[in-house]
């Protein structure tokens, strides 16, 4: 079984990223080959910065190491690295209606946001579906907020296998079911462009600011509070235990707890629970060459993999 995903490597990496997509990808390590990519040219929809473009995709690869991602175990690479995938998402746009992508909401949304309506931003699904074809991937692991792209990537394939005879597997996504969306410090879905974020290895001050700045209503101390719509407590709840969590809300039904001293013991349980991680980190940037080599050894099995499938796939359009 072939696992894919990719992730653009637009800013820093956040606590919706890890429970929405990398931990996922990496326990899906254990199920079959998996192919984990950055993705640069989705990113370039939105980053125009030649340099923190470079910096940001090496951040991820670490980020994505320090976390537990094994690249024994399967590929870990640049989208860049593999350039025959833009020639896929061509073809593929040969046969992909408007209107199916006029109806992404990724897109709408994107606009709604201020971002111009480039052909790159417009065609964005047509390059993830080239992505995830180009390697005949089975299982795509992604937070819900992609679901849409998968079923767009499922319609190209089979418009293509229509048309030319059978080409491409079709992909499942893989959205895990309890942290679908993980909501960012003002309730919304946490995203950098929301700026409502929390990083996996911002630093501690940092961190405890955003925790302490999460949106609460202004129910008094002393009164009882309701768990069941509490940023606190859903965020809470990815890092604490079920014994843990349930204490958490019996105290706020109690009353006589702030919302400050509930967000207190966030910020410590989250610290805690990337300890590890950041240990894992500082150890990978003391070995200079690591990285470079796992994107290297990465991107050499993506493109035996791409060859294979584009050979497969320019025979079956005639070129
Ligand atoms: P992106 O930063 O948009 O490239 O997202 C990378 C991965 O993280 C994708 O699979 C997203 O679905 C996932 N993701 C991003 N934000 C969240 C969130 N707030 N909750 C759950 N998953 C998320
Ligand atoms: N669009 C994805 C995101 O923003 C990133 C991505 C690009 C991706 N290509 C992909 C994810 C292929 C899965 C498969 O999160």
């Amino acid at each position: 079984m072939r696992i894919l995903s990719g992730i653009q490597p637009s800013g820093t990496l956040h606590i919706g990223n890890y429970f929405g997509m990398m931990r996922p990808a990496i326990a899906l390590q254990a199920e079959g080959e998996t192919f984990y990519f950055i993705a640069e040219y989705h990113a370039l929809t939105s980053l125009r910065d030649p340099k923190a473009l470079r910096e940001n995709s090496l951040r991820v690869a670490l980020d994505f190491l320090a976390c537990g991602l094994n690249p024994d175990r399967g590929a870990l690479f640049r989208q860049s690295d593999v350039p025959r995938v833009a020639e896929l998402a061509w073809i593929l746009s040969t046969v992909a209606p408007m209107g199916l992508l006029e109806r992404a909401h990724s897109y709408k949304d994107k606009l709604a946001r201020g971002l111009s309506p480039t052909v790159g931003l417009f065609s964005y699904p047509v390059l993830m579906a080239a992505d995830i074809l180009i390697y005949d991937s089975d299982i795509v692991p992604v937070g819900k907020d992609q679901k849409q792209h998968i079923e767009i990537t499922r319609d190209l394939a089979v418009k293509i296998n229509e048309t030319y005879g059978d080409v491409f597997k079709l992909p499942e996504p893989r959205i895990s079911a309890e942290t679908q969306v993980v909501p960012g410090i003002d309730g919304q879905k946490m995203s950098k462009s929301y700026n409502n974020n929390i990083d996996i290895f911002g630093d501690e001050k940092e961190t405890r600011k955003r925790i302490m700045g999460i949106v609460t209503d202004s129910t008094p101390v002393e009164a009882p509070k309701d768990p069941s719509r509490s940023t606190i407590v859903q965020l809470y709840s990815l890092f604490a235990s079920k014994v843990e969590i349930a204490e958490m809300c019996e105290r706020f039904q109690k009353g006589g707890t702030g919302y400050g001293d509930f967000k207190k013991q966030l910020f410590e349980k989250l610290w805690e629970f990337f300890v590890p991680m950041r240990k894992r980190r500082e150890e990978i940037m003391r070995d200079e060459s690591y990285i470079d080599e796992v994107l290297t050894s990465g991107a050499k099995r993506a493109n035996e993999v791409a060859n294979q499938v584009m050979k497969r796939v320019r025979d079956a359009v005639g070129l």
